[in-house]
């Protein structure tokens, strides 16, 4: 940690169905903290650049198919192989923003209904191995604005039919874990201002001293 950086980073995770708004909003959170003097990071997951995440970028793509367990266990693997740098940037004092968690792994997982691959499998898998957030932003919009913005339908869950689903499942894990719902429909400076507001408490009770827990142990 460098100077006047005392206390671990704040892990802030952003959820939401595709194109809700968690890049931009997520992005804009990382300028804002360091331009009130917070060492911020901007992460996403899947992180595509590694041996897992070619991967998964190629079934996404559509390129290749992969049986649901498979899949959701590449996923898993994709956040466990970053878990090391994760845990050493928050102890190190950085505040580390994700466009995407393991939350994003049990909603889309949980919206296909694969037999044997419930809610109790997913947090399973990787619950007692990974950092827990800090808190999740649960950008809410409808299904159907979500699907007018652009790039909607370039890759494999963007169809409106699972999407719906994908939002029942976030809906239910986050009244099950505590999130904040936001409403991602109001303008992109008005919510980001009411984000803002909220990370600063996080990232200063982070500094304080909160423990980091552990994801669903
Ligand atoms: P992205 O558009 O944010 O890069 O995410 C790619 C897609 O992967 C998106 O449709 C959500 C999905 N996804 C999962 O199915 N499981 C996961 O664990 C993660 C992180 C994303």
């Amino acid at each position: 940690a460098g100077a006047g950086n005392e206390g671990r980073g704040a892990f802030i995770v952003f959820e939401g169905c595709d194109r809700s708004g968690k890049t931009t909003q997520s992005k804009k959170l990382v300028a804002a903290l360091r331009e009130k003097g917070v060492d911020a990071e901007w992460w996403r997951f899947p992180d595509r650049t590694t041996g897992v995440g070619r991967l998964i970028d190629s079934y996404l793509a559509g390129k290749q198919d992969t049986e649901d367990d498979v899949i959701h266990l590449l996923f898993a693997a994709n956040r466990l192989e970053k878990k090391q740098e994760l845990m050493s940037k928050l102890e190190g004092g950085t505040t580390v923003v994700l466009d995407r968690y393991a939350q994003s792994g049990a909603a889309f997982t949980m919206a296909k209904a694969t037999p044997g691959l419930d809610l109790a499998w997913c947090m399973g898998v990787e619950g007692s191995r990974l950092p827990a957030p800090d808190v999740v932003y649960f950008l809410k919009a409808p299904v159907e604005m979500a699907a007018e913005r652009g790039g909607f339908g370039d890759e494999r869950y963007e169809v409106l039919e699972f999407q719906r689903k994908v939002a029942d499942c976030y809906m239910n894990l986050s009244k099950m874990e505590g999130w904040r719902e936001l409403d991602a429909t109001q303008t992109i400076d008005a919510l980001h201002l009411e984000i803002c507001k909220d990370a600063m408490k996080v990232v200063e009770a982070c500094k304080a001293g909160r423990p980091i827990d552990l994801l669903w142990a």
